[in-house]
């Protein structure tokens, strides 16, 4: 959870927009309610190198912030944002060019990338003091590189510089999905924790502060909420610690509705996805913050299986119903999403949340109302959405038991399937596993070290069909397997 400068700075950043801006974040409720780190997206480093290979960045750019400091120092900023009790990070590519300034004003500038510089870049901004980065893919994608191969060295790069610095640097991939990185992204390279993007750009940058015909003409659609969202859903492969990043926000932003920003927190909210706000800080107004601060709604968000909803019903055509599991027995979160023009009145079928009979109870996450259980229909304007917590008891798992290497026949036949798996892994390192199903899909399930004999659970969405799943040759056992068919 944080602030990202690209959709309304694009490559206009720089040290006092991003003062700013963090500044905002530790004093509008938002700090407080969990967002953390304060991104700089491209356009802080225009592609120099000294005699030794160190990027060189403009002095103007980035000055001196308090005294003893030296202009063009990195350091500095992100020592600023540590001083407002809040995380830093930066933005670099795989490959030896970057963006470079696409789509906005500016030269195109080759060699912002960090190909060839792996170890000593990513050293470099842990030195500097970031603690996130986010690792683009334009010039990855220009030389026909291999986005596993890339990703992999890259989280190796990152493991050598947390060795020596002791910071921790949470590693973004952002490669928009185009090679499948749902497959290989969690625990790639033995990474503990990792987003990857799963699409292209929610919107192109809107910087308010630049008026010409291009920026004047942007705005927001529900199509770039709902497509973002769309282009994100890879269940299976998301478990603790390992998300689909479905984009930066654009809350509050040019065209956005109130009906469009509950849609959008609520999606995001519950996919469990980065919730990275791209807007302008300053402008939000008061409803957004609360929107983007709403206790409960973060709470789906945190919840720690941290799964992506299932699509459970489309009662009517642009109806329709998401359901996520939530770690707490017997709970279950409901989107009710209205893509359409017209308001509508739904009546949630709750038999399919697999639950054991009626929910006990019902409450409107927007309003704070309980519902009554046994009447509940509920009322979604024209692109609007409504979450709903769900608390009842489950229906009794399939149990498949412990402590071996392989559990084969796994059975999810009606559906993407709902799975608890408790493990052991006393390797000491992140260990990856298959789920495999009989129609060829297959899962990775990263699975971080347990300490001494506690062992580790996650949730999970298990794929259509039927599958198995194999530990062999891991130092890591199953516990338990429990599959609730909804
Ligand atoms: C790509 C990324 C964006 C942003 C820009 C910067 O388009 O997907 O999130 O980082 O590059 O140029």
């Amino acid at each position: 959870m944080g602030w990202n400068s690209w959709n309304s700075f694009a490559n206009i950043v720089n040290s006092q927009i991003v003062q700013q801006q963090a500044r905002t974040l530790a004093s509008n409720g938002m700090k407080e309610a969990g967002y953390e780190y304060v991104v700089i997206d491209e356009g802080w480093w225009l592609g120099e190198r000294d005699a030794a290979g160190s990027i060189v960045v403009n002095p103007k750019q980035w000055p001196a912030i308090q005294p003893g400091q030296k202009d063009g120092d990195m350091a500095n900023i992100a020592a600023y944002i540590h001083g407002l009790g809040l995380k830093a990070g930066i933005y670099t590519d795989a490959g030896r060019d970057g963006c470079s300034m696409y789509p906005d004003s500016g030269p195109k500038l080759l060699n912002t990338g960090s190909e060839g510089h792996y170890d000593q870049d990513f050293l470099q901004f842990s030195k500097w003091g970031f603690d996130y980065v986010k690792v683009d893919w334009c010039g990855g994608a220009k030389e026909g590189l291999s986005g596993a191969i890339q990703y992999a060295q890259i989280a190796r790069a990152i493991q050598n510089a947390e060795k020596i610095t002791g910071r921790k640097l949470y590693f973004s991939i952002c490669e928009w999905g185009s090679q499948n990185p749902w497959f290989w992204g969690p625990g790639v390279g033995g990474i503990e924790s990792t987003i990857w993007r799963t699409g292209g750009d929610i919107i192109p940058p809107v910087v308010e502060s630049l008026h010409d015909a291009e920026h004047d003409k942007r705005v927001i659609t529900s199509e770039n909420v709902l497509d973002s969202f769309d282009a994100g859903l890879h269940a299976e492969a998301q478990h603790t610690g390992y998300y689909n990043d479905l984009d930066m926000m654009v809350m509050g932003m040019r065209g956005m509705t109130d009906a469009l920003d509950r849609t959008h927190m609520g999606l995001w909210a519950i996919s469990s996805a980065p919730l990275m706000v791209g807007s302008d800080l300053t402008r939000l107004s008061r409803a957004t913050v609360s929107l983007l601060t709403n206790k409960e709604a973060l709470a789906i968000h945190n919840d720690p299986y941290g799964l992506q909803p299932i699509k459970v019903d489309e009662p009517a055509h642009g109806i329709q119903i998401w359901a996520k599991p939530m770690a707490i027995a017997g709970r279950r979160v409901v989107a009710i999403l209205n893509r359409t023009d017209a308001s509508t009145q739904v009546k949630v079928n709750w038999e399919k949340l697999g639950l054991k009979g009626a929910p006990r109870s019902l409450r409107n996450v927007w309003n704070g109302m309980d519902l009554d259980t046994a009447n509940a229909s509920v009322s979604v304007p024209a692109h609007d959405l409504a979450l709903i917590i769900v608390d009842g008891d489950d229906k009794a798992p399939v149990e498949y038991p412990a402590n071996q290497d392989n559990i084969t026949g796994i059975q999810a036949t009606r559906g993407p399937t709902f799975a608890r798996l408790q493990y052991a892994n006393t390797s000491g390192h992140v260990v990856v596993v298959q789920v495999k199903n009989t129609s060829g899909f297959s899962t990775a399930l990263a699975l971080p070290p347990t300490v001494g004999s506690e062992g580790g659970t996650i949730g999970l969405i298990l794929p259509r069909g039927t599958a198995d799943l194999s530990f062999e040759g891991q130092q890591a056992a199953i516990r338990k397997l429990d599959v609730y068919l909804w």
